[in-house]
């Protein structure tokens, strides 16, 4: 689904990154509108992440420009990105070992027991735990139960929860962006299973989402269009009915490009 740029939820332009001597980014131009699901491919040291760091606002471009829902931002940080409805889905930094799930879902907002208890802060666990499985449960997310603290979680439960959360809180806003690192390079097939429908329910709500990730049939199964980096540079930026699995390994190897 391609439309024109300006209707973009985020939308860079000629951004360059340098990390010292190296190049991580060459003048790329990338957006993603509200329901579209961009897969962002490329071989390792590409620049994947650093662009996602760029859009993320957890590293600042060498140039170029950074618009939001059409505006250009002038100062951009996590913070202000998160304000702006630009979540990133951390892998498992963001969430807290020794708070059960639903507290990190809810953290920041934990509902409070009724007066005069809520006047000590006191917070209504019952309460937050239902919420939470209200959550899950619209984001079809099945994972340990809510009241397990993240320390005791697989790898592949954590991430399923770090996801939860920046969706839930993307819930809330009603429209935004969703930033995922290669969200399922530590989950099995059942939960590989459960993002990808999670990332298809996130668009249909009309979230605009940026995927980056090495799983070529989970590229194909969610994104809408697909972008490929080689060396910092962005060599094929087109809708997934033109692509096919050949054509994408030729753009990830540098053996092709779709741009000029
Ligand atoms: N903090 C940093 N300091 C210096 N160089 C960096 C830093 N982060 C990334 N780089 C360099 O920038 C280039 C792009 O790295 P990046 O992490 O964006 O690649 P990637 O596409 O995410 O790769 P992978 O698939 O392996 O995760 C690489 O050459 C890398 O060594
Ligand atoms: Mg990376």
């Amino acid at each position: 689904m391609t439309q024109p740029s300006n209707g973009a939820a985020l939308r860079l332009s000629g951004i360059s990154k340098h990390y010292g001597y190296i190049k991580a980014l060459d003048a790329v131009d990338f957006h993603v509108h509200p329901g579209e699901v961009v897969a962002l491919l490329g071989d390792n040291g590409a620049g994947k992440s650093t662009l996602l760091k760029v859009m993320s606002g957890a590293h600042e471009a060498s140039s170029g420009e950074i618009a939001v829902n059409g505006k250009t931002v002038h100062r951009y940080d996590p913070r202000i990105a998160s304000e702006l409805g630009v979540e990133m889905v951390y892998q498992d930094l963001a969430l807290v070992d020794t708070l059960d799930i639903s507290t990190n879902l809810q953290l920041g907002k934990e509902p409070l027991l009724p007066f005069p208890l809520n006047l000590l802060g006191l917070v209504d666990f019952r309460k937050m735990h239902q919420i939470t499985e209200t959550q899950l449960e619209r984001l079809g997310v099945r994972t340990a139960p809510a009241e397990r603290p993240v320390e005791m979680l697989s790898g592949g439960q954590r991430q399923v929860t770090a996801i939860s959360r920046a969706a839930v809180r993307l819930f809330e806003r009603g429209k935004g962006t969703i930033l995922m690192d290669e969200p399922t390079a530590a989950l099995g097939y059942e939960q590989t299973q459960m993002v990808q429908g999670l990332i298809r329910r996130m668009a249909e709500d009309g979230f605009a989402i940026v995927l980056v990730t090495h799983n070529l049939p989970l590229c194909f199964a969610v994104s809408d269009r697909i972008v490929v980096l080689n060396r910092g540079r962005k060599v094929a930026d087109v809708p997934r009915g033109e692509a096919d699995h050949s054509r994408v390994v030729a753009w990830i190897t540098g053996a092709e490009r779709a741009i000029a």
